[in-house]
Formats: structure tokens, C-alpha cells, sequence
């Protein structure tokens, strides 16, 4: 069973710089696995920032998208609220976790995990302002000395938040050492909404197991994802005891980036679109032949054509 209005038990694991429009499409054309954007700053919405807007914006896409944000500001979390249901969003998600210092700073992130009064104020405040449902993502705490999970899924819950996701690490971990799943097995056993379970699942296997040692109603999945976005599809088809996909032999991994690249260049243009994809062809031949020399050559390359021929020049001499 699905999380009620969601199309999937399995989520996508919100990540800046990377679950772009390109990205969740490429993920989508696999099958299921419910999507969402990379985190927005309420107030860059506000002041109509271009990029923050593009980010927001996924009216372009023809499966539902959940739309993350990012702030300090109930009031400011109202309007953007208000401007990502005109942008197309499904469904809301309020970033409680990220533990980068300039979000930090901003007492955003996981610095809401310190402070639950203001916490709690955006989220009834989000809550009000829209008729999409109001997720939150946070950490297991922010540090060993101030782990607050259960507390604060509580909080989450009374305020009016229509599920939750636990990453179980601590803010002071930042994505160091091993995720803590008996938390989030804790702060299931101590709330009536719906818990996504994050961190650390690599495997259809690993995340089955996970959730029958937890009971959560899901699980989110981010780095795993990287050079393997057909595994949201893999996991998503194991929870839902649907017959395992096949996963993707070299020839069909180098149509799955030249179709990857194609749609970066799309959305960023020549010049933008190459240079993201850098990094996720760094990703995609992680492990093959002569991966090093190749991701060399390929960071030179400032022509679509030109990347394009020495994607399948490269693949040409990778054997399975
Ligand atoms: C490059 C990168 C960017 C991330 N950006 C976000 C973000 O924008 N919002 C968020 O809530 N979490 C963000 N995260 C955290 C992930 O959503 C996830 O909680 C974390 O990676 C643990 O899950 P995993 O072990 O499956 O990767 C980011 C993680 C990475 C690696």
C-alpha cells in the first residue's frame, strides 16, 4: 500500500544541485517512486529570485512533484506556500534537516531542530495557507548530546504536518558514519502519521529490510540514486511485491546518459547543461573500464556534439 495520496511508498531524496527537472524525469521514465524538487529559500521566492522560481516550477512535468522549502519565516513559508501550488506543486515538504552552515546560520535547516516553538509556528503557518499536504523532513537531532526525534515528530504531528521523514543522523554528523534506524523505528512507535524512513539504503533488499524492522509507512532514498536512477524504480517495484525490474546493461547505461545529457542541455542550455552533467557522468561509469581517463577528457568538452561522440566512442570499448 501506497502512502495515502502519494503514488508510492518509495520517495526520492530531495538533493540541491541534483533532483533537478532533468534528473526526475530521467528517474520518472524508469516508473514509479513519487518525486521531488531540490530545496527552495522562502524568501528567495519572495523576492521572485529567477533560479529559486525555475527550481519551484514544475508545471512542465506530468507527475506530481513535491516541492521542498527552506526558511525561518512563518510568514514568509504562507506565501510561498501560496506561490508553489501556482507553480504546480503537489505536495509541500519543509526542510528541517540540512545541516549546511549558510542554511544553519539562517537559523534554517536543522537549526529549527533547536528551536521547536518556531518550528511548529511554520508549520501550523504552512499548514493554513494551502490545501496541499505539509510534509517535514528532519534529523535524529542536532547533535549526541540533543537528540530530540521523538519530541520533535510530536511536535510535527500536533502542528498539522501530513507526514513525516526521519534522516537518522545528527546534524553534527553531517552525512558521516552510519544512519540510526532504531530512532526512526522509535519515533514510529510514538506517532499516529505516516513515517518515511531515510539514510543509508542502497538495495531494493536493504530497504525492505529496513522496513519491516521499523514499520514505517516509507522509505527515501538520495545517494543511491546517483549514476543509478533506475533504482528508485527497483525498490519502489520490491516494497510493492511487483515483479523485480531488469537493471540496465552497458548499452542501455550510455542511452540512459546520452538521454540524461540531452535533457540537461534542454533545461540549463549548451554551456549550463554541460557542466551539471559532469558530475553525473562521473557518477553514471563509476566502477568501468578506464572511468578516470574518460571523466578527464569528457571536463574539457564544451560542445554538445563533442560530448555526445565521446559518450559513445567510450562505450564502444566497455564491455559488460
Ligand atoms: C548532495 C546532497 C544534497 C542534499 N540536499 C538536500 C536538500 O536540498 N534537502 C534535504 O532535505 N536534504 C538534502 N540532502 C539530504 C538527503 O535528502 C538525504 O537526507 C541524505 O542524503 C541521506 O539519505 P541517503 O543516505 O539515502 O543519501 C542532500 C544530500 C546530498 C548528498
Amino acid at each position: 500500500m501506497a502512502l495515502k495520496g502519494f503514488n508510492s511508498s518509495v520517495f526520492m531524496a530531495p538533493m540541491a544541485g541534483i533532483t533537478d527537472q532533468p534528473f526526475r524525469r530521467i528517474v520518472q521514465s524508469f516508473g514509479a517512486g513519487n518525486m521531488i524538487s531540490e530545496m527552495v529559500a522562502v524568501n528567495a521566492l519572495q523576492r521572485k529570485n529567477p533560479k529559486s522560481w525555475k527550481i519551484a516550477d514544475v508545471r512542465d512535468e506530468n507527475y506530481p512533484v513535491t516541492v521542498q522549502l527552506v526558511g525561518n519565516s512563518p510568514e514568509l513559508f504562507a506565501e510561498a506556500a501560496k506561490f508553489v501550488s501556482e507553480l504546480g506543486a503537489a505536495a509541500i515538504d519543509i526542510n528541517m534537516g540540512c545541516p549546511v552552515k549558510k542554511i544553519v546560520n539562517n537559523n534554517s535547516g536543522s537549526a529549527l531542530l533547536k528551536d521547536e516553538v518556531l518550528a511548529s509556528k511554520i508549520i501550523e503557518t504552512a499548514v493554513k495557507a494551502t490545501p496541499l499536504k505539509v510534509s517535514v523532513k528532519f534529523r535524529k537531532g542536532w547533535d549526541n548530546e540533543h537528540i530530540n526525534a521523538v519530541s520533535f515528530a510530536k511536535m510535527c504531528e500536533q502542528s498539522g504536518a501530513e507526514h513525516i521523514t526521519v534522516h537518522g543522523r545528527t546534524r553534527a554528523q553531517g552525512y558521516s558514519g552510519i544512519a540510526d534506524w532504531n530512532i526512526i523505528g522509535e519515533v514510529k512507535a510514538n506517532v499516529k502519521i505516516p513515517v518515511v524512513g531515510n539514510g543509508d539504503i542502497d538495495t531494493p533488499e536493504v530497504a525492505l529490510e529496513k522496513m519491516k524492522q521499523t514499520n514505517v509507512d516509507g522509505i527515501m532514498i538520495g545517494r543511491a540514486l546517483l549514476g543509478k536512477p533506475w533504482l528508485l524504480n527497483c525498490i519502489h517495484c520490491k516494497i510493492h511485491q511487483l515483479s523485480e525490474p531488469q537493471r540496465p546493461n552497458v548499452a542501455k547505461i550510455r542511452d540512459i546518459l546520452l538521454q540524461h545529457l540531452n535533457l540537461l542541455v534542454e533545461y540549463y542550455g549548451e554551456f549550463g547543461g554541460l557542466s551539471v552533467s559532469r558530475k553525473h557522468i562521473g557518477w553514471y561509469v563509476k566502477g568501468l573500464y578506464e572511468a578516470k581517463r574518460f571523466r578527464e577528457e569528457y571536463t574539457k568538452i564544451t560542445e554538445l556534439s563533442v560530448a555526445q561522440n565521446l559518450i559513445n566512442e567510450y562505450f564502444s570499448k566497455v564491455v559488460e
